[in-house]
């Protein structure tokens, strides 16, 4: 059974000149263990599916989908009640911007102790060594102490390392990275990146890679997402993607890539092809 079965989402917005599609009947699949990455240019409407699945977005959203399920049970049809019980726990999400994903009043520790005490109800000592050995199993250098800092007292590596540790303090099954790496200065990503993979392996968890950047699929993914415009132009394996791709947009990301850019400036992908074209071969 897939962890995560996503049929046919769609997703509107309510706007001022009429309802705008970002979602158009997109469909997925994650099963344990499985690293799926989404990718596609900014706007293509990666974020907005995944926080529809979980149910994140604002009022102004309609979110339709025939069939939208996390281990079997229907995430459309659950109360909000249940949900948070299973968002935070057994489905985790990280975020593009760490240090805005903190809450700059309080200490990192007080942030992921909360998630402890709310989620497993571990009480104080037992939150605080399950908070160190978080904190060591991603890396920071003296956790004990770093508990105390505030998020505007680490770099923006370190806060990301943070939130992947509360990312995986309850274990969850799932987690959804969403441009995990895109703030981050290009030597510290290939650092989270590693961290990540890593961690995904070692906790048999699934992942959701979201991201634009197809060097980061190449380094993660087992199965990929293209999307488009709010819809999927291709799925693969991450092989037959690179090697054989069917759809011009994908060609397009792949033009993209650094090694394969002529001069010093990357051609956008309306360069490459124009949106016709991207969009016939959706059809
Ligand atoms: N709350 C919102 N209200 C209206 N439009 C939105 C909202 N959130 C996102 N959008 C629009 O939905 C589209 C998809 O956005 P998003 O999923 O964030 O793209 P990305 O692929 O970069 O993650 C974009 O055109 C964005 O402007
Ligand atoms: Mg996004």
């Amino acid at each position: 059974m897939a962890l995560l079965e996503i049929e046919n989402l769609v997703v509107e917005f309510e706007t001022a000149s009429g309802p705008f599609r970002a979602v158009n009947g997109v469909s997925m699949k994650v099963h344990e263990g499985e690293v799926l990455a989404i990718v596609g240019e900014s706007g293509s409407g990666k974020s907005v599916s995944m926080l529809a699945a979980m149910g994140l977005l604002p009022w102004t959203a309609k979110v339709t989908a025939d069939k939208l399920t996390f281990n079997g049970r229907d995430l459309l049809s659950m109360s909000a009640n249940e949900r948070r019980k299973i968002i935070g726990k057994e489905i985790a999400m990280i975020f593009q911007e760490p240090v805005a994903s903190l809450n700059p009043c309080f200490t990192v520790g007080f942030q992921i102790e909360e998630v402890l005490r709310m989620h497993l109800g571990l009480d104080r000592a037992a939150r605080r060594k399950r908070a160190i050995e978080l904190f060591e199993a991603v890396g920071i250098a003296d956790p004990a102490e770093r508990l105390g800092s505030y998020p505007h007292q680490m770099s923006g590596g370190q806060c990301q390392r943070v939130m992947i540790a509360i990312a995986i303090a309850c274990n969850p099954k799932l987690l959804i990275a969403d441009e995990p790496t895109t703030a981050l200065d290009v030597t510290i990503q290939k650092q989270i990146l590693d961290l990540l993979m890593k961690l995904q392996a070692d906790y048999g968890m699934g992942l959701i890679m979201i991201t634009h950047n197809m060097g980061v699929v190449a380094e993660t993914a087992d199965r990929v997402v293209v999307q488009y415009k709010g819809r999927k132009m291709e799925e693969a394996d991450v092989l037959t993607l690179f090697e054989n791709p069917k759809s011009n947009y994908t060609r397009a990301l792949l033009a993209a890539l650094p090694d394969n850019a002529t001069g010093d400036r990357l051609p956008t992908i309306s360069e490459l092809f124009v949106d016709d074209q991207i969009e016939g071969a959706a059809r």
